[in-house]
């Protein structure tokens, strides 16, 4: 398994990339928010002490969007790397309730060291760097993890069931980056070979939605759905029924 360190996940300077351009990277990356939202206030919000697990958590920018509809979360936020947990830190520092733990995936799975009864565990682009065999670990901790009657939301890229369809998905991939670029008046070429660099990073291993939707139904997730997708970017998930 690639472990963290080997990633460019791994360099302050590549988080920071991310950071600064995520919004342009990401295809409809506020719509993604909006209905991760929709369905916490639909399915969570009415709940006495909620709490949730923010897997990859980045600079914390999930649990941000969640905190601004519901300021009661208790939230935990785990991610292997130094500076996006130091932004996270700093994202939260007026905040109680919120616990961070540094940690990659692998850790996770290696010791138990994340309490249980999560009301929600959502996770935004982070689970693609694990291969099949880790994403079905991971779900199977989140199961694990997941109070009765929880719920579990992936936001994240999935790998198209045939080339062809990869090949549209990316020129989509690559006019929504251009009509940001456009509208916002940006010429520089870190956006020129995106969809290049992201399918050739070692660190990426996107499984299919449908294998992904089989594993988690495998493990006993109930009511999975895609919820959204928009050529590789999707957000998809279900529930740990309360029997
Ligand atoms: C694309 S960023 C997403 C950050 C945030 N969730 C967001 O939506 O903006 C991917 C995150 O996954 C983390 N990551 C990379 N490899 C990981 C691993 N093996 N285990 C856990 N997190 C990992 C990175 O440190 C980074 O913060």
């Amino acid at each position: 398994m690639t472990q963290f360190n080997e990633s460019q996940w791994a360099l302050p300077e590549f988080s920071r990339e991310y950071r600064d351009n995520a919004d342009i990277f990401i295809v409809e990356r506020k719509r993604l928010f909006e209905i991760m939202k929709s369905f916490y206030r639909y399915f969570i919000y009415s709940r006495e002490q909620k709490s949730i697990l923010d897997l990859g958590c980045g600079d914390g920018i999930i649990t941000h969007n969640l905190l601004e509809i519901d300021a009661s979360i208790s939230a935990t936020l785990v991610d292997p790397s130094s500076d996006m947990m130091s932004k996270a830190r700093e994202r939260f520092s007026g905040y109680n309730n919120i616990n961070f733990v540094q940690a990659s995936f692998q850790d996770l799975l290696k010791s138990d060291i994340i309490p249980r009864d999560f009301d929600f565990i959502v996770s935004s682009m982070a689970i693609h760097h694990l291969d099949m065999d880790n994403k079905k670990r991971l779900f199977n901790f989140i199961f694990i993890h997941l109070k009765k009657g929880g719920y579990f939301m992936n936001i994240d890229t999935v790998l198209p069931p045939a080339d062809n369809l990869e090949h549209w998905y990316f020129r989509m991939w690559n006019e929504w980056v251009d009509n940001k670029k456009n509208a916002l008046g940006l010429e520089r070429d870190i956006f020129s070979d995106l969809t290049r660099r992201y399918k050739d990073a070692a660190e990426n291993k996107p499984d299919t939605l449908e294998d992904q939707l089989n594993a988690l139904r495998d493990i006993g997730f109930k009511g999975l759905d895609c919820f959204y997708k928009y050529g590789i970017f999707s957000v998809f998930g279900g529930k740990k029924e309360t029997s």
